[in-house]
């Protein structure tokens, strides 16, 4: 038997690709000089062997193999099998299905179960269960529903990774670990448990030092809430009134501390046992997440996400009720999710679950249609994906997820995407490792900060203000520049960009002011929006006149902060953004230009004739304030304005629905041309260029089929 263990796979003996460019300072130690350091291509597939009966995971391990895949991630949710009971493991079942695989030289990523407890652990241990918004329990019996903070909990997972780590590390086919499974799913994001309030009060004692300084901070003067001990402090359950707003934004960060910190013991186990082995773990994309992910995959060898464009569709159709969600916001939504997820570490990263079929749990999306898997999985690598794990191989008769279609239906027959996947696992080998790490150039970056969304979640001042809401619409509004976003932390040095967009900095702290001002001195163009500066960083209002921190670098005085209800608000542009008159939606912040140039007016209700946009010169560079929420087809032709006169370049004039992304290497360039439409689309380029995928040499315009992908390099 052709042996693949971890060194074996990364020397590329088998249908896997190196990969040279990436620094992941644990395994690459372990790769050798021989295999300078390479990963591999994962072009993988979700697989429960846990589901299957053992009579045919031979079946499926030639399949799979036959596939093409080069991976599989499997175990996540096996603890009652390779712990039926407390302190008693098995896990001959999953080395029988390791060896299996790997005789197909299939390799394993190997989860560790602590997302679904078994029956055994919550019937002896009941505390370990989280507690909802509501002060309510949850119940075993589905997943995800323990305390990220309960000690028995995470002593429990830790000796379940410790088992699985001491039996697999040296398992020949074994190359790294997911840990756990999507941190922030489940019906209730946080845990408010008497375990996570002592956690929360150990947290506060370390973060504040005294009382004082927390009762000041906080202001809990207020309702007298002044605490004379750290036991006092509650957390934000339900209380007859509005929590403190700085306690709750201060639970928020605690819980995705508690999170990242229970992965990290998992993590600091895996990394002594298995040095050799890469870990990371999946969660669901940004920014539709209760965890800051930046800090979840902060010592993880690269970021994984799970990628369901078509069940996101669902959702969002389910939510609204009414006309079809459309496509372009997915797009845009899908696209801000793979850029986030490069952005963690600016490197490439991997979709540890792409949908490959119908997709949900009570109901369903329905089949994607012919190509767009393809597309999807495309735009993952146009984004800075370095491989791509399906979603699943078969699909289950039992259980809770009997809906979610795998590349094998229920029958075992081939799903309508088999072929399809099959052919772009293909076209990926094919294209090649260079493309696959090759780096993503930004210009532009966009910047999510979790602390503005929290507390724009816990006060959002008008209950349709989302943050993740405007930072989708603003990065659809830029993207559709078709040049290269980053999606970047508030403390990330602005200087490498030319443009910083960032909508609704609700929160603002010194150190960010401070930032932005020489940003914009040394001739960046920094573009924001309504509630700028309207608190600090403990969630106190400002006490300085808005935009506060930064009113000098803007020129402007915000001189009233309006919500919009019924009444609407109209916008007109000056002649330098000269457009049809616009509808500020929901809110209208009222400006008065200081030092700063008026773009736009508002025309209607009392605060007509009042500057709606203003453009402030300081320094080298400028500030722009769009006061007015401004309906997509005006927020896109602003916004894009911006960008280029920053000198941000397009990658190419495109159709509507038709998307480019540029990777580069070196001097090498990668062009991705991706249809997100049904019909037919055409693209001119600039020159004479061939199309990778099918080495067709196109000179003038490429034409897109439906869903089409091309890849295209000059020649
Ligand atoms: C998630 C989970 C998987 C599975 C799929 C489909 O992303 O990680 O376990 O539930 O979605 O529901
Ligand atoms: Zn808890």
């Amino acid at each position: 038997m052709r042996s693949i263990n971890r060194r074996e796979f990364l020397g590329g003996t088998v249908a896997v690709l190196g990969v040279a460019s990436l620094r992941h300072p644990i395994w690459a130690l372990a790769a050798n000089s021989a295999a300078a350091s390479p990963n591999p291509l994962l072009l993988g597939v979700d697989y429960y062997p846990d589901q299957t009966p053992e009579a045919l995971w031979d079946e499926d391990a030639r399949m799979i193999a036959e596939f093409g895949f080069t991976n599989v991630r499997i175990a996540e949710f096996a603890w009652a099998l390779m712990e039926p009971s407390e302190g008693k493991f098995d896990f001959a079942w999953l080395g029988r299905a390791v060896q299996t695989l790997h005789k197909q030289n299939i390799a394993v990523i190997l989860g560790t179960p602590s997302a679904a407890p078994p029956p055994w652990l919550t019937a002896k241990y009941p505390e370990i269960v989280e507690v909802n918004a509501q002060g309510a329990p949850l119940h075993p019996g589905g997943r995800r529903f323990t305390c990220p903070t309960n000690k028995t909990y995470r002593r429990l997972s830790l000796t379940i990774a410790d088992e699985m780590a001491r039996t697999f590390a040296d398992t020949p086919g074994v190359i790294g670990w997911q840990i756990d499974n999507e941190f922030t799913l489940g019906s209730s994001p946080r845990c408010y448990c008497s375990h996570c309030q002592a956690g929360f009060q150990d947290w506060l004692r370390s973060k504040y030092g005294s009382l004082d300084n927390l009762n000041r901070t906080w202001g809990t003067v207020f309702w007298s809430q002044s605490y004379s001990d750290f036991s006092q402090i509650p957390v934000p359950l339900p209380s007859g009134g509005d929590p403190n707003p700085g306690l709750a934004l201060d639970y928020n960060r605690y819980q995705s501390y508690a999170n990242a910190s229970y992965l990290e013991e998992q993590l600091a186990v895996l990394r002594k046992i298995c040095p050799r082995h890469f870990v990371t773990t999946n969660n669901i994309g940004a920014p539709y997440d209760m965890i800051d992910m930046r800090s979840l995959y902060a010592n993880l060898d690269f970021v994984a996400f799970d990628n369901y464009p078509g069940f996101f569709e669902m959702l969002l159709h389910e939510q609204s009720r009414s006309a079809p969600v459309s496509w372009d916001y997915i797009y845009a939504a899908t696209a801000l999710g793979h850029d986030f997820a490069r952005s963690i570490h600016g490197k490439p990263f991997m979709i540890m679950e792409e949908q490959s079929g119908k997709a949900g749990q009570r109901t369903f999306s329905p089949q994607p249609e012919k190509g767009q898997v393809r597309m999807w999985t495309y735009q993952a690598i146009a984004h800075g994906a370095m491989g791509v794990n399906y979603f699943r191989w078969d699909t289950a008769t039992f259980g809770a997820e009997e809906y979610w279609h795998g590349i094998l239906n229920h029958d075992r027959s081939k799903s309508p995407s088999f072929d399809e996947i099959k052919q772009t696992v293909k076209e990926l080998k094919a294209l090649g490792p260079e493309v696959l790490t090759a780096s993503y150039p930004a210009e532009t970056a966009l910047i999510f900060d979790y602390d503005c969304d929290w507390a724009l979640q816990i006060q959002p001042g008008h209950s349709a203000l989302s943050y993740a809401t405007q930072v989708t619409s603003w990065y659809g509004a830029i993207a559709s520049n078709h040049s290269g976003i980053d999606i970047i932390a508030p403390g990330t040095d602005l200087a490498a960009y030319k443009i910083v967009f960032a909508p609704v900095v609700y929160l603002l702290s010194e150190a960010q002011a401070a930032r932005i001002r020489s940003f914009v001195q040394n001739g960046g163009v920094f573009v924001t929006n309504f509630r700028l500066g309207a608190k600090n960083e403990t969630s106190q209002m400002s006490r300085t006149p808005l935009p506060g921190l930064v009113r000098d670098v803007m020129g402007v005085t915000v001189e009233d902060y309006v919500p919009i209800y019924s009444a609407k608000q109209g916008v007109k542009f000056s002649s330098t953004l000269a457009g049809a008159d616009a509808e500020s939606g929901i809110w209208a912040d009222i400006l008065q230009p200081v030092t700063a140039k008026v773009l736009g007016t508002y025309t209607s209700g009392a605060h007509a004739g009042r500057a709606a946009i203003t453009m402030n010169t300081f320094g080298k560079g400028r500030a722009v304030y769009i006061g007015a929420d401004l309906d997509p087809a005006s927020l896109t032709r602003v916004l894009r304005s911006f960008a280029a006169s920053a000198g941000v370049k397009q990658a190419l004039d495109v159709p509507a629905g038709v998307e480019v992304t540029v990777r580069s290497s070196g001097s090498k360039q990668w062009t991705f041309l991706l249809n997100h439409t049904d019909t037919v689309q055409t693209v001119n380029i600039p020159g004479p260029h061939t199309d990778l995928l099918s080495g067709e040499p196109q000179t003038r315009s490429v034409s897109l089929s439906a869903y089409g992908v091309r890849v295209l390099q000059a020649s």
